[in-house]
């Protein structure tokens, strides 16, 4: 059994199912919040959330098309808008767009129902994994490490204030991140239980 399956086995031994908070995934494009919260959502049956994708559903087009048609300061209405729904859902991993936690009131939003998680990845591993894709209207034209990493930089400090607590996700595969991820998660809540 590997670690993730030993925290799924503690988890059910405790009674802790339904997950009793939600989780917000933050963090820069390509941190691997949609790969984290897919893995979650199986492990612990949970529902999942993909923000950009229930936004463009929506709104019956790409976020690219958004973007470009309607406006970022739209599309992050939308988001904002999105977020005030969600709080009152329990037990949901959310996976949130990369701006998320630049506005405050998001912040405030996601505290009110659950933990904020930050995944962190290197500039070199963002790029490597958003360069084929070509749904990220902020990085089109800008795929390298100079762009990203001025932009990540730009974004650390709300990203860092916005966070519960960090999980670093370079070079390893989704079951040994969710492991750490979840036994942090359940470590804040009984601490929180003692407070
Ligand atoms: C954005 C991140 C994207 C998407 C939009 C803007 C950002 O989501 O919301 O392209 O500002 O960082 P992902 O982080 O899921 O790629």
């Amino acid at each position: 059994m590997d670690e993730l399956g030993q925290v799924q086995a503690d988890f059910c031994m405790h009674g802790m199912a339904p997950f009793p908070c939600n989780i917000f995934l933050i963090g820069f494009m390509g941190s691997g919040k949609s790969t984290i919260s897919a893995c979650l959502r199986e492990a612990f049956s949970l529902e999942a959330i993909e923000m950009d994708q229930l936004i463009a559903e929506r709104e019956g087009k790409s976020i690219s098309d958004i973007f470009a048609q309607d406006g970022e300061e739209y599309f992050r209405g939308l988001e904002t808008q999105l977020l005030v729904e969600l709080q009152d859902k329990q037990g949901v991993v959310v996976s949130c767009g990369g701006g998320v936690p630049m506005r405050e009131e998001n912040v405030a939003t996601m505290n009110k129902s659950g933990l904020v998680v930050l995944l962190k990845a290197t500039p070199e591993t963002i790029l490597e994994r958003v360069k084929d894709n070509h749904s990220r209207p902020l990085l089109e034209g800008h795929k390298d490490v100079a762009y990203i990493s001025g932009l990540m930089e730009k974004r650390r400090q709300k990203y860092e204030a916005a966070a519960d607590f960090t999980v670093v996700t370079d070079g390893r595969g989704a079951r040994d991140i969710c492991a750490e991820l979840v036994k942090k998660l359940l470590e804040l809540i009984k601490q929180k239980e003692g407070d």
